[in-house]
């Protein structure tokens, strides 16, 4: 991987045959700052988002402290590279062995849980040797929110429904020590609306189980900047969270969460991939649907992207692309904008934040 200040200069001096990965630390930096600073709470770098180790120095740099991980694989790395790093275990759906490495080991006390099975299995993960139950567990209970507002639904796999939340809440309250309810609205939500929608639901699910509330987890799903995708800034959506978890029933000093992935890292890097064919208005490229641009493949994801040439001249047009295996689902249909006359040999910078896990060894577990 190289590090070059200018995708421009790079593509033209070193015209690299692989893709090429660049990366923008200041931009990331400046991101983690912005939700440090302006969040009225707590942020968690969700680091399925981008687990590079670079990264999260970069996230700790800037003073997050919290981050949400959701793999052994991922507990191990923040421990190893962010020694006193806050880790926070939020898949709703964990392996008995992954609770117990995670809690003994590394000292996670934070889970996420959607099912009394899920609760039991935690509750006898993190149980001394004697059988006593830990008394130091913060357990978020997951809700199941709509993504009507957002372009990458996460609304099927995880979240206990209305009519499950009152027993789950009072047996989670039992277990923990902190009790916390969490949701995810889905990935780029397009309006704040999402979160004043989601946090309606929390107060019914506080309410319906009159329990007392210590964490509210409003997850990740703020946006980044996409062609056609251009969302309202992210201080409005602060304003509505706060404003929200303000008139809600909860304990005084509970605490606000959140847990932004795509919108730490979008800007932290960039892939630089070259066209090795043009057919019409379609290029082939040298990376694709297995590697770094899987969700333009699978999720139809319009990144941007720009031509590295100075001497291409026509006006922008529509392409899509292939990727290098040799399979039709390796197509990632756009339609991206680029010079009328781009060619073969030509290098095409663009932005697949939130793919890089798709490519990284820590997005499976060790084996
Ligand atoms: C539970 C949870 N939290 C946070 C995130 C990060 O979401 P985003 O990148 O939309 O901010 C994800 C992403 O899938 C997630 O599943």
């Amino acid at each position: 991987m190289y590090k070059h200040h200018s995708a421009l200069g790079l593509a033209t001096a070193l015209r690299p045959v692989q893709p090429v990965t660049l990366l923008r630390p200041h931009a990331a930096l400046r991101a983690a700052r912005f939700f440090t600073e302006k969040f009225p709470g707590k942020s968690l770098y969700a680091v399925k988002a981008n687990p590079s180790p670079d990264l999260l120095q970069l996230m700790w740099n800037a003073g997050v402290t919290h981050y949400y991980v959701a793999s052994i694989g991922e507990v191990r790395l923040v421990a190893e590279t962010l020694p006193e790093a806050v880790l926070c275990f939020m898949h709703p759906v964990k392996a008995e062995e992954a609770i117990a490495e995670a809690y003994f080991t590394y000292g996670v006390k934070t889970f996420s849980l959607d099912t009394i099975e899920e609760l039991d299995k935690i509750v006898r993960a993190t149980r001394a040797a004697d059988g006593t139950p830990a008394s130091d567990l913060n357990l978020l209970v997951r809700l199941r929110v709509s993504s009507a507002h957002s372009k990458l639904s996460l609304a099927a796999k995880f979240g206990a429904e209305p009519n499950e939340l009152k027993a789950l809440l009072q047996a989670t309250r039992q277990a923990s020590d902190a009790l916390g309810l969490c949701f995810h609205v889905g990935s780029q939500a397009m309006s704040p609306t999402a979160y004043a929608e989601a946090m309606e639901r929390v107060r019914e699910a506080i309410i319906g189980a009159a329990v007392t509330v210590d964490i509210v987890d409003v997850g990740g799903g703020f946006p980044s900047w996409y062609p056609g995708m251009e969302p309202p800034p992210l201080e409005d959506y602060f304003a509505i969270i706060h404003r929200h978890f303000e008139a809600l029933p909860i304990a005084y000093n509970a605490e606000l969460w959140c847990e932004p992935g795509r919108a730490l890292c979008a800007e932290y890097s960039s892939l630089i991939v070259r066209v090795e064919k043009r057919r019409g208005e379609e290029l082939y490229i040298n990376d694709g649907a297995y590697g770094a641009l899987f969700d333009a493949a699978h999720i139809d994801w319009r990144f941007p992207v720009t031509a590295l040439e100075d001497d291409l001249t026509q006006p922008l047009a529509e392409f899509s692309f292939y990727g290098p295996t040799c399979d039709d689902a390796d197509y990632m249909k756009g339609p991206f904008m680029l010079p009328a006359d781009i060619q073969a040999g030509d290098y095409i910078e663009s932005c697949p934040a939130s793919s890089s896990a798709h490519r990284t060894r820590m997005s499976r577990a060790r084996p």
